[in-house]
């Protein structure tokens, strides 16, 4: 019997279907497309606030006008979407959290001014009473606790008023229970019955969101931290029951955050469900991927491939800082 090791010739060549750039680009698994990014942007009401984060270098701070430009951007370069994060005046933060659902909120004048500019992008919110929150935390604080169901009510308001401002697209990322039927519910009651809902489904207590929270003003400001209601980075059978139950209530899509960490959730929630996936590329993952860049130790290869291996992971979109360099090199 020939002897398999001394055959003259190997038995397989894979490297058949490497050897060009045209065969191997019609021999790719998933490809990435300017379709799956999703843009999240800063935007200040404080003056003098606006420019470049420090913790994210290339990521501005966006005054209402810097907002509409951006959008102009977004609407030129083909992306679908953009997700408004607010940064909101430190004095006038609140342990009840009301200007969350004050119509004339920085947030909700973004989403007004975006929508001015460029009718046809998406846009999406962060549903999370942090911008406004003398106290740093998604939910409201009493006695060091984190209240739930008067969270999910505040919520509700705050919902509300972002969808009555043209918002498409909510992201509630406060991970109380029960949320979604209550958003649901009331967007349905409220004449907002084609608002879409894209759960922050299976957000863990990562220590990548630093550079997010310098973003938005909250660092100096959370007491604690957010592990009574966002999930442990150890476990992967709970991400999974989160994200059943935001569908169950009602969820058109959801999400997985942070990414990359988390690339066996995203494919685990794919395979399990088939619902829209949407995985959230941190402010930490920018931050080291690009600080990295930045420092010649990686090319700017290392943020495309990032991006394509949410695909392979199943992911059917990504939020990433990176969303407007990627797409100016996918045109080429
Ligand atoms: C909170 C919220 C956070 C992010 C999005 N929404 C931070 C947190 O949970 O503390 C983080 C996003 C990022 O790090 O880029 N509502």
């Amino acid at each position: 019997m020939a002897n398999p090791i001394i055959a003259p010739f190997p038995a397989t060549r894979l490297r058949r279907l490497r050897r060009t750039a045209s065969i191997r680009a019609m021999m790719s698994e998933v490809n990435l497309s300017t379709a799956n990014l999703i843009w999240p942007i800063f935007v200040t009401e404080v003056a003098g606030a606006e420019g470049e984060i420090p913790s994210m270098p290339g990521v501005q701070r966006l005054t209402l006008e810097g907002a509409k430009r951006a959008a102009e951007q977004a609407a030129e370069l083909d992306i679908p979407a953009i997700c408004v994060f607010p940064h909101s005046d430190q004095d006038l933060k609140t342990e009840a959290c009301e200007r969350a659902w004050d119509p004339d909120n920085i947030g909700n004048q973004a989403i007004r001014a975006i929508k001015e500019v460029a009718p046809q992008l998406t846009v999406m919110t962060d549903i999370a009473l942090d911008p406004y929150n003398a106290n740093g935390h998604d939910g409201i604080v009493v006695d060091g606790e984190i209240l739930n169901d008067e969270t999910v009510d505040a919520l509700v308001r705050m919902a509300l008023v972002q969808a009555d401002a043209g918002a498409d697209l909510l992201g509630p990322s406060d991970m109380m229970d029960g949320r979604i039927a209550a958003l649901r519910a009331a967007l349905e009651m409220e004449g907002h019955k084609n608002v879409a809902i894209l759960s922050y489904a299976a957000k863990f207590a990562s220590a990548y969101y630093g550079p997010f929270r310098d973003a938005v003003g909250a660092s100096g400001r959370l007491v604690g931290d957010k592990k009574t209601y966002q999930v442990n980075p150890a476990n992967r059978n709970e991400a999974i029951r989160c994200v059943a139950r935001d569908l169950a209530e009602g969820a058109d899509m959801v999400m997985v955050k942070p990414g990359m960490p988390y690339l066996d959730i995203c494919r685990a929630v794919k395979d399990q469900f088939g619902a829209p996936t949407f995985a959230y590329q941190v402010s930490g993952e920018y931050a080291m991927l690009e600080g990295a860049i930045r420092n010649g130790w990686l090319s700017r290869d290392a943020m495309m491939e990032s991006l394509l291996c949410f695909r392979r992971a199943g992911c059917d979109g990504v939020l990433t800082y990176f969303a407007p360099l990627v797409a100016q090199a996918l045109r080429g």
